[in-house]
């Protein structure tokens, strides 16, 4: 292959900093993509010029934009205003059978159950031969993602290569490009190596191999590395040197100004206007089965029988945006979400008190509002590559909220105990935490979240990113 690649700097993930939609009049809207990564890379890159940010055309509108520019959408006007940085965005038309079986199937149900242990073992997984078709496509999607990093970089580039969608790319690129310094990023969790194991053996090498051509790969916490590491070993039988942790933090000055925007000050209004001056329990997540909203919501209605003294006092804030609703697991997971809270409101709802309020919608500024109006943050996933919400939440708020955090989440390795760590699966202690969260004295409150803030923003995503940089060869 020819070396005619321009581009010194390279990152490539599923997922771009924008998702180009028809709006209601036919026109085409540009909006913010969801997520850890998203929100992360975009601060990273909007601090480093000239670099190309590969992503996947996700629907049927971007497909078609992305094969009219041959992929270069930044050329658009409703893009190029969007985006905030000076990097390129290119974007692969892969078609749509390809994209599913990759995304949906494989990335989706498969990678990401295994990552955060959401399997019901005794029903799911099945690795049959419908699979090994999704597995032909996933393998499809990481060369394209392959052969357009090969051709975009220069001699030597750097290119940082995220997530699980592109467990294959660094082998796959070393083969086309040895001349390229290669990093890979994952931002979730890392489980053991017998968990792993229930993928197929074929398909676990071939992860294993994928990553481990990458001079550099990280994750966000030591004990994923070592989960990792564990996992390297026994899946290839040998030691990873080149495994890393790279806690991604947030950036306070970038989140301030994000909740001082005057459409955050509006919903603050809206929301103040709701709650009154109840305490609130606030949470902020996608849709997610990882994100264990339903057993936070049994949390919270143990809490309100077992505690009468609160009915009446708290409102708990659930404000979801919608995710992967091409999948009937999230569907269903948003309804039983939907379900439980009007059994709560049903149970203990009065004519001026309502125990919960569950938003389920693509409202940025809302779940902003919420989480400065927060009292207490929950925060109980099942498992977290690093959860980038609660870290938000204290920088941007001046309440000092206490943070109910899952044990299993990348964020308690950074908050230790100043956080009230939980067993996302101890639904009465969870309960017992949130009681305690909504006691705890002020200066309390305020000494642990001075503490935690400090921790959230140790590695802000700039020096997330340059510290992963400065980790490979030197160019
Ligand atoms: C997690 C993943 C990201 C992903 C995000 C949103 O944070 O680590 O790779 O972009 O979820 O999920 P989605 O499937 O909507 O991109």
């Amino acid at each position: 292959m020819s070396h005619t690649g321009r581009a010194q700097l390279l990152v490539a993930s599923n997922r771009g900093p924008l998702t180009i939609h028809a709006g209601p009049d036919g026109d085409d809207e540009v909006s913010r993509g969801g997520g850890g990564l998203v929100s992360g890379m975009q601060s990273a890159l909007a601090a480093t010029p000239d670099a190309v940010w590969v992503c996947a055309a996700l629907n049927g509108r971007e497909r078609a934009i992305a094969r009219q520019t041959a992929g270069h959408i930044s050329e658009l006007r409703i893009v190029d205003e969007a985006l905030q940085g000076d990097f390129d965005v290119h974007m692969l038309p892969i078609d749509a059978a390809t994209f599913r079986g990759a995304y949906d199937g494989i990335a989706n149900s498969t990678l990401w159950f295994v990552l955060h242990q959401l399997y019901d073992l005794s029903q799911a997984p099945a690795f049959d031969a419908s699979w090994r078709r999704q597995w032909a496509a996933y393998v499809r999607y990481n060369e394209a993602f392959a052969h357009a990093l090969a051709r975009e970089a220069a001699p030597g580039a750097a290119v940082m290569v995220q997530d699980y969608h592109l467990f294959l790319v660094p082998a796959m690129l070393r083969e086309l490009r040895p001349d390229l310094r290669i990093g890979h990023f994952t931002h979730t969790p890392w489980v053991t190596p017998e968990y792993f194991s229930t993928l197929p053996d074929d398909i676990c090498v071939a992860l294993v191999e994928g990553l481990a051509a990458a001079d550099v790969i990280g994750l966000h916490t030591e004990r994923w590395v070592e989960l990792f590491r564990a996992t390297a070993r026994h899946v290839l039988g040998r030691e990873l040197e080149t495994v890393h942790a790279f806690p991604l933090g947030t950036d306070s000055g970038e989140m301030t100004k994000l909740a001082g925007r005057r459409d955050v000050v509006n919903a603050s209004r809206v929301l103040d206007g709701v709650v009154g001056d109840a305490l609130v329990i606030g949470r902020v997540d996608r849709t997610e089965l990882s994100k264990n909203v339903v057993r936070g919501l049994l949390a919270y209605r143990e809490l309100l029988r077992t505690r009468p003294e609160w009915r009446g006092r708290v409102v708990h804030a659930v404000y979801d945006n919608p995710s992967r609703e091409d999948l009937p697991a999230y569907r269903e997971y948003t309804a039983s979400i939907e379900r439980l809270a009007s059994a709560i409101d049903d149970e203990f709802a009065t004519d001026d008190w309502s125990p919960v309020l569950v938003e389920i919608v693509d409202d940025y500024p809302a779940a902003l509002a919420a989480l400065l109006r927060s009292d207490v943050v929950l925060i109980n996933s099942v498992r977290d590559g690093m959860n980038l919400v609660v870290l938000e939440a204290l920088t941007i708020s001046d309440r000092s909220p206490a943070i109910v955090l899952s044990r299993e989440t990348g964020a308690a390795e950074v908050l230790g105990d100043d956080a009230l760590l939980v067993n996302p699966f101890d639904v009465s202690a969870t309960a017992h935490a949130l009681h305690d969260a909504l006691l705890m004295e002020l200066d309390e409150r305020v000494a642990r979240a001075e503490r935690m803030r400090a921790a959230a923003v140790r590695l802000p995503p700039t020096e997330w990113f340059q510290a992963q940089l400065a980790a490979l060869p030197p160019g």
